[in-house]
């Protein structure tokens, strides 16, 4: 890990219209280069938000972003080439096939011809697709959606990776196969953030995680260091039911 951090964030608040209550409130975190950084928290508690902010979707209320040393607002066509995104709901076009979806994204970020192909041929054979790609994505199982909703947000390869709920309602073979990945594009160079709710994957592929709810931080750290600021309980998810109450959310 570096000292500079390639995330910046102070002081981040956002209030929706016709909500009293915050979305994020006062969050203010440092990222750096090379990190697995896990937002973790029930529904509700502000992970997409922060995420939206992040990438650029929107403006907070108050508060500043700061990517790789640039404020976000200030710098969006900068940013937006060094940062990949893959949004919770699928950003796919789900009449048309897995191959025209990336080539429509990878076009949006500039790449074309012989190269685009055969770079969206090396990720469709690296996620198990290959043969699928002709196929309209309707005809896709969840998990396979989730592969190339990935894929597309990877095509430009990004210096930085925001993930929100990578791996949710999907089948443990696309789980481990998107995970895997994670981990090796991480291993040479990529910072990644994401979100979850699940506790035991976070603990075995973040460096850190933050724990949220009601848009604060209210736990931050390493998984192991925060096992053991909590001795009194065996896991992060544990940890996380005894700081965000076990009421359900919807
Ligand atoms: N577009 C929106 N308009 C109004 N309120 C919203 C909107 N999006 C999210 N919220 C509210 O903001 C809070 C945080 O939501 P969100 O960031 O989606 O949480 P999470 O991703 O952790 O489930 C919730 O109370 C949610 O109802
Ligand atoms: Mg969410």
């Amino acid at each position: 890990m570096s000292d500079r951090p390639i995330i910046e964030i102070r002081e981040l608040t956002k209030f929706y219209k016709g909500n009293d209550e915050p979305a994020l409130n006062t969050i203010s975190l440092e990222i750096f280069p090379g990190e697995i950084f896990g937002l973790l928290g029930p529904n509700g508690a502000g992970k997409t938000t922060t995420i939206s902010i992040l990438c650029g979707l929107f403006p907070p209320t108050r508060g500043e972003v700061y990517i790789d040393g640039m404020e976000i607002r200030s710098n969006l066509d900068k940013i937006k080439h060094i940062i990949g995104v893959v949004p919770q709901d699928l950003a796919l076009y789900p009449t048309l096939t897995a191959l025209e979806n990336l080539t429509f994204f990878g076009n949006m970020y500039g790449l074309r011809g012989q190269d685009l192909r055969t770079r969206i041929f090396e990720y469709l054979k690296v996620f198990g697709l290959e043969k699928a790609s002709r196929k309209r994505i309707s005809s896709y199982s969840g998990g396979m959606k989730r592969r190339v909703n990935l894929i597309a947000g990877l095509l430009h390869r990004p210096k930085v990776l925001f993930l929100d709920e990578p791996t949710v309602g999907i089948d443990v073979q696309s789980r481990m196969v998107i995970l895997d990945y994670l981990k090796e594009i991480n291993k040479i160079g990529t910072t990644i953030i994401y979100t979850s709710h699940y506790m035991e994957e976070a603990e075995n592929l973040c460096s850190r995680v933050a724990i949220v709810d009601h848009g604060r931080i209210i736990s931050i750290g390493n998984p192991r260091e925060l096992l053991k600021d909590h001795p009194e309980f065996k896991n992060l998810e544990n940890i996380f039911l005894h700081l965000t109450g076990k009421e359900m959310r919807d």
